[in-house]
């Protein structure tokens, strides 16, 4: 398994949801996610990230309104497989729709979604949005059934959820972080020998970016609530601008 040949550069989406979190914390209009979006994008993002949940704890309506108008860069439209979240991206229609699992319940997305279990409905829920052109992704954990299914529904992306990995690391259970890391590696390479391709995300930071950039298959890495956090502190440009080197120094 593998790559026998050169990949191209490796793209940052960064997620712009948890501006919209810290708007939210009061009401009111600021700080503006449109505003975010703009700046991640003069600092370098390739594309711009944005989950409009169901209880619309961060994003809002308006804000895929706005970012649609705004951007010059790709919309990666996060959602769940709902009716609702369906006709809202056909009316827009993004670059790309990602489908995660969604739980009210939940802090963040914590899992990647059972493909495997529902693939009929999301076979039938995806077609109309590869045909209205939109390129549809499906987060999944690396695993090696999941990744299968979504082949088979006919996905051209999958994103390999590193939260586990990233968890890990934090919690400095090293052995498992390593047993994770080796999964998502493996995982890129069964998904792109499989001509689909891969992305990474969640829980992404400057100490766990850069083996999950050096894994070759991986095309697309989404980043949000670590760079918007350390944004606080060195203002968001620099803080993209860090976690491009990062990305681009694994990538050498
Ligand atoms: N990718 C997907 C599919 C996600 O759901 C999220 C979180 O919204 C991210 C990437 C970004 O994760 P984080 O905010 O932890 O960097």
């Amino acid at each position: 398994m593998g790559l026998t040949e050169p990949l191209g550069k490796l793209r940052l989406g960064v997620n712009i949801d948890h501006v919209a979190t810290v708007r939210n914390a009061r009401g009111g209009a600021y700080p503006d996610p449109i505003r975010a979006a703009k700046l991640a994008e003069d600092a370098g993002a390739d594309g711009i990230t944005a989950h409009l949940r169901e209880d619309r704890r961060h994003i809002s309506d308006a804000d895929i309104d706005g970012l649609m108008q705004a951007l010059t860069v790709p919309l990666n439209f996060e959602m769940a497989a709902t009716d609702e979240m369906q006709k809202i991206a056909l009316r827009h229609r993004p670059h790309a729709v990602c489908i995660v699992p969604e739980k009210r319940e939940e802090r963040t997305t914590e899992g990647g979604l059972e493909v495997a279990r529902e693939e009929n409905h999301l076979a039938h829920f995806i077609a109309p949005l590869r045909d209205a052109g939109c390129r549809v992704s499906i987060f999944i954990a690396a695993d090696r059934a999941q990744i299968e299914a979504a082949n088979r529904i006919g996905a051209a992306v999958i994103e390999l959820h590193t939260g586990a990995y990233c968890d890990a690391h934090a919690e400095g259970r090293f052995d498992t972080r390593d047993a994770e890391l080796a999964r998502l590696r493996d995982m890129a390479a069964f998904a792109h020998d499989l001509g689909l391709e891969v992305h990474a995300g969640h829980g992404l930071t400057y100490d766990t970016v850069t083996p999950v950039a050096a894994f070759p298959e991986v095309m697309e890495l989404n980043i949000g609530h670590f760079i918007i956090g350390e944004a606080i502190f060195r203002g968001l440009t620099p803080a993209i601008a860090e976690m491009r080197r990062l990305m681009e120094e694994a990538r050498a």
